[in-house]
């Protein structure tokens, strides 16, 4: 973290383009805030995009803008949102996901510095600094041709690679103290205590999720324990590690096979039954796999547990000796 800062502190006194690459959940957004909030346009807007989750069109008015009558419903005049940053910053989120389409627009504002609404005939000046951040590799996107090099080129400026939380564990202790002051804050004299087997119980598993996992996971116990966190406390992934990475998204809980189910689609399948069966399974296995620990059962299934209890009851699910 400590080579993060400085480079943040570096990269904030220029307004060149900054790409920032890691993993879901590493910190891409609050290193952009970062960037924005050391710069000398703080006191300027920094407005987000994320251009995952926007449609094509709607991205396209979101960030350009459009005029009145532009399209169908296009009702009144909308201001883009690079013309909302202006003299402040734009952080295009998920940049890896813009079509080929915008990308081509996008990379005319970066090179020209002006806008142009859907709709409109005049084209507007603009000094907007983008960061831009993505959790995919673009240089490989790039090789694979669904990412305009040009554009990761302009964009590229100053990289920044974010490394996953399982290659940077002298975070760890740090990120796990920080987050518990976090939580506990200022509950009374509320006390959770993570000791060193705990700690290094952490330092060895993959996190797939990364800091936001680590985040949440604290969160959880500071809200399930009191004094000092035990091993049973932990989710099972953690306890028994992963042995690969689709295992560690979801460690425990083994999912039926579909194969079997999709062989009789032939002859035609009850659906109901085969939803309340799969059910079953998914159920059973993560009881099974917390030696049927209601509690943790829940957390794996990301149920509450009265629902998981009440399911269990309605199902008639029991324990199997032996
Ligand atoms: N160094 C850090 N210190 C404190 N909190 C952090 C740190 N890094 C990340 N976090 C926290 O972890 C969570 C995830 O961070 P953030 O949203 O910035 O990740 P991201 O890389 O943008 O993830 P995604 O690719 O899924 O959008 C946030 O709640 C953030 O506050
Ligand atoms: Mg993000």
């Amino acid at each position: 973290m400590q080579k993060l800062y400085k480079m943040i502190q570096r990269v904030a006194s220029s307004s060149s383009t900054v790409l920032i690459q890691g993993e879901s959940g590493t910190g891409k957004e609050l290193i952009a805030r970062a960037i924005h909030e050391q710069s000398s346009r703080r006191d300027q807007p920094l407005i987000p995009v994320n251009c995952g989750a926007i449609p094509e069109d709607l991205l396209e008015s979101e960030l350009f803008g459009h005029v009145r009558g532009a399209f169908t419903g296009a009702a009144h005049t909308r201001t883009g949102r690079f013309e909302l940053a202006n003299n402040g910053t734009l952080f295009l989120d998920e940049i890896g996901d813009m079509s080929p389409k915008l990308q081509v627009k996008m990379l005319r504002v970066l090179q020209e510095k002006v806008v142009e609404p859907v709709g409109a005939v005049k084209t507007v000046k603009v000094d907007v600094r983008v960061i831009a951040a993505t959790h995919k590799n673009l240089e490989k996107e790039v090789a694979e041709n669904r990412f305009r090099e040009d554009l990761f080129y302009r964009l590229n400026v100053v990289p920044i690679h974010v490394p996953p939380l399982r290659e940077r564990g002298n975070d760890i202790p740090l990120l796990v103290d920080y987050f518990l002051e976090k939580f506990i804050g200022n509950q009374g004299d509320k006390q959770v205590i993570i000791g060193p087997e705990i700690l290094d119980m952490f330092l060895s598993y993959r996190w797939p999720g990364n800091v936001r996992e680590l985040e949440n996971l604290i969160e959880r116990l500071t809200v399930l324990s009191d004094g000092e966190v035990e091993r049973e406390d932990l989710p099972e992934k953690i306890l028994h590690g992963s042995p690969d990475y689709s295992a560690a998204e979801n460690p425990s809980v083994v999912v039926p096979e579909f194969g079997n189910i999709v062989a009789n689609l032939g002859e035609g399948v009850d659906f109901n039954h085969e939803v309340d069966s799969f059910e079953n399974q998914l159920i059973l296995s993560a009881l099974d796999s917390t030696g049927w620990n209601k509690n943790k059962a829940a957390q794996l299934l990301n149920l509450n547990r009265t629902t998981l209890v009440e399911k269990i009851k309605k199902k008639g699910l029991e324990r199997m000796e032996g």
